[in-house]
């Protein structure tokens, strides 16, 4: 008998290719709409492998005496799969790390630009016909170069952002569980959460979602931070309690905010939309049309690998 597979979403054609190319007996089917928590449930039993969003929440009770073999999440982070429960049933679970390292940190650095430096702001200003002659006050931004920029989180998306940040003459410190040689080779120092907090002008959130990293960044967290400050979170939303966050943002305790993620995603706190001093984007860290390639292809090698009864190429653990 053949393997089913399933593409929650339509994915590049690349996944495709390297599915239909495998030689395996496969057959695939691609959801058409968002599946429901029945829909998922009822994947688990009938398909032997999954590749899901991140907006897929496959938890232990999907996964409990089900068929699939592997899930293979077209993300770097899996916070949305129970990892235990999988690792329990024996289910493989796959992520696609590297690819989009690059990406997420220009995303990184595009959103704390464009806060600093009110892109978006100007942007309308432009289309409003706003521009009526050179104006000394008008706009006026923050610095980056020469900024303290705190990385929360280095492992290797924080690591690519902190190689940018070099470039902008940024002084770098970072917090982590274990030192990070690479950082520290930049330049960088690794500082107590704390310190982090206190001096730096932008923060940038690089950490996984787990339940030691669930609002870490809080109401205290915030009222430690410059009112100068920037925070930037391109990891995942509910890292921020967004809203303490709006508070903060409301109240002026801090400068603004660069925001990619959110933590009731795709719903954005009504009162964020309403805030000059935040630039918003729709979790498009990596939507880069190569790097979403690149991801599609890393996500049909791990299926593909698995139902061969190969090596797991990229579990999680
Ligand atoms: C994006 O947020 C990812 O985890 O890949
Ligand atoms: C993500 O892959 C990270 O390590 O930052």
């Amino acid at each position: 008998m053949g393997f089913r597979v399933l593409l929650t979403h339509q994915l590049p054609d690349a996944a495709l290719e390297i599915l239909f190319d495998s030689g395996l007996d496969l057959s695939i089917d691609i959801a058409v709409q968002s599946l429901s928590v029945e829909d998922l449930h009822r994947a688990c039993h009938n398909y032997d492998a999954i590749i899901p969003l991140l907006s897929d929440r496959i938890t232990s009770s999907m996964m409990n005496n089900s068929r699939v073999q592997i899930i293979a999440n077209y993300a770097v982070g899996y916070n949305n799969i129970d990892v235990d429960a999988a690792r329990q049933d024996g289910i493989v679970v796959t992520n696609t790390p590297d690819v989009l390292t690059a990406a997420s940190a220009d995303l990184t650095f595009a959103l704390l630009m464009s806060v600093a430096r009110r892109i978006p702001e100007a942007d309308r200003f432009c289309r409003d016909g706003k521009f009526t002659h050179w104006n000394p006050m008008l706009l006026l931004g923050a610095d980056v170069a020469y900024q303290t920029l705190g990385i929360v989180g280095a492992g290797r998306i924080g690591t690519a952002v902190a190689q940018r940040a070099i470039g902008f003459d940024m002084k770098i410190v970072y917090v982590s569980r274990t030192p990070k040689p690479k950082m520290d080779e930049m330049g960088a120092s690794r500082v107590a959460f704390e310190e982090l907090l206190q001096c730096s002008d932008f923060v940038s959130i690089h950490t996984d979602l787990n339940p030691t990293t669930h609002h870490l960044i809080d109401e205290t967290a915030l009222n430690m931070m410059r009112p100068s400050a920037f925070l930037i979170n391109t990891a995942r939303g509910a890292v921020v309690d967004e809203e303490a966050l709006v508070a903060a943002l409301e109240n002026s305790q801090i400068a603004g905010a660069g925001l990619d993620v959110f933590e009731k995603e795709p719903r954005i706190h009504s009162r964020l939309l309403q805030l000059p001093n935040v630039v918003l984007a729709p979790h498009i860290g990596s939507a880069t049309a190569a790097t979403r390639t690149k991801m599609a292809r890393m996500a049909a090698h791990n299926v593909v690998a698995v139902l061969r009864g190969e090596l797991r190429l990229n579990p999680v653990y």
